[in-house]
């Protein structure tokens, strides 16, 4: 196959940043996407209809020209949100909310510390048909960063959709083949998201030959019998998996550190990696299913009208994309061939 052409896809978790630097990630995602799912860990973190708004309308400002694109701002969950601000934010527009564990990743300090606590929120979000996003991960400093998305399914999310069977709920970026099974076996009311970096890499990728700051991200890579179930989800064609490339960028001199941040920066190639991910595994025709009807049809949201066109044709990351401020990220896959290209 030389060309595929798709439905335009949608991002259903992105990290746009702020300020300046939103004129680098909002074209970098508009490029490609629809509409994407922006994340609401900012410092101060978005945490009621008025700062969603307030956010919207700066990511608008720095969408290109003549593009349609629609970021789709999200509330970000603490110990002291109540219901009536979830409904106010649905009243607003506001789609779905974020559930960090206090302390899970970036900007999640002001996170959930007691998610017993929520029972009342999850309910409001329930009643006015808000989803539920999940950073799904356990913060106890006993428990191995390689087991934290394991014992989250065990220790939280099974009560949550025990006691919330009709809220629409997302795991996000899910990196083991237990979250893969735990969501094959829910119902159709809890779904998925998964990354380029965790369908493309796993955990010797990130350590063997030495350490790759520009692999790091939360949750973070898991050993290959992990990395192939999540590979194999994708393929399998279910409606539960959807493309969310939790595109997160950091400067440069933060990911090549001592103590160096999570994310990788994937927004400059998202949708053409997918399309190299899907066609080593044979299912080029499961790509459009993924990547621009099963996340709107689990949002409920009409899917887009547009098609994008991919071509075959083999192209290299650039090393370094330069932002304002004399600033500069270093793209997931930077230096590496790409198998396809978008066509503008
Ligand atoms: C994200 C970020 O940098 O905001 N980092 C990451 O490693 N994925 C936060 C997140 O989604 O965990
Ligand atoms: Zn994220």
């Amino acid at each position: 196959m030389k060309e595929i052409t798709i439905t335009k896809p949608d991002d259903w978790h992105a990290h746009f940043r702020d300020h300046e630097i939103l004129a680098e990630t909002v074209s970098a995602s508009a490029r490609q996407f629809g509409r994407s799912i922006a994340m609401p860990n900012l410092t101060p973190p978005v945490v009621n209809a008025e700062l969603a708004k307030a956010y919207e309308k700066r990511i608008l400002e720095h969408r290109p020209k003549g593009s349609d694109f629609t970021p789709l701002v999200t509330l970000y969950l603490t110990n002291a949100t109540t219901p009536a601000q979830i409904k106010e934010a649905r009243d607003h527009g506001v789609l779905a909310a974020k559930l960090y564990p206090a302390g899970a990743t970036t900007n999640s300090s002001n996170g959930v510390n007691d998610i017993s606590k929520m029972e009342s929120v999850f309910t409001a979000m329930d009643e006015c048909g808000m989803l539920l996003l999940i950073h799904g991960e356990v913060t106890d400093g006993d428990i191995d960063i390689f087991d934290r998305e394991k014992v989250f399914i065990e220790k939280y999310l099974q009560g949550i959709i025990h006691k919330h069977p009709t809220l629409k709920v997302v795991l996000e970026h899910i990196t083991t083949k237990d979250a893969a099974d735990f969501v094959i076996g829910c119902s159709d009311n809890v779904a998925a998201t998964l990354t380029p970096q965790h369908l493309m890499l796993n955990r010797n990728d990130l350590l063997v030959g030495g350490i790759k700051p520009h692999y790091y991200c939360l949750p973070i890579l898991k050993r290959n019998t992990h990395q192939e179930a999540l590979r194999k989800a994708v393929a399998s064609g279910s409606s539960k998996f959807f493309l969310g490339t939790d595109s997160a960028p950091h400067m440069k001199d933060q990911k090549e550190s001592a103590c160096g941040c999570a994310g990788c920066y994937s927004a400059p190639a998202a949708i053409e990696l997918y399309t190299d991910i899907f066609e080593e595994l044979g299912a080029l025709d499961k790509l459009e299913g993924f990547a621009s009807h099963h996340g709107a049809d689990f949002y409920g949201l009409p899917r887009n009208k547009e098609k994008i066109t991919l071509v075959k044709e083999s192209w290299t990351m650039p090393s370094e994309v330069h932002v304002p401020g004399n600033n500069v990220i270093v793209p997931f896959w930077a230096d590496q061939k790409i198998g396809w290209r978008l066509k503008s």
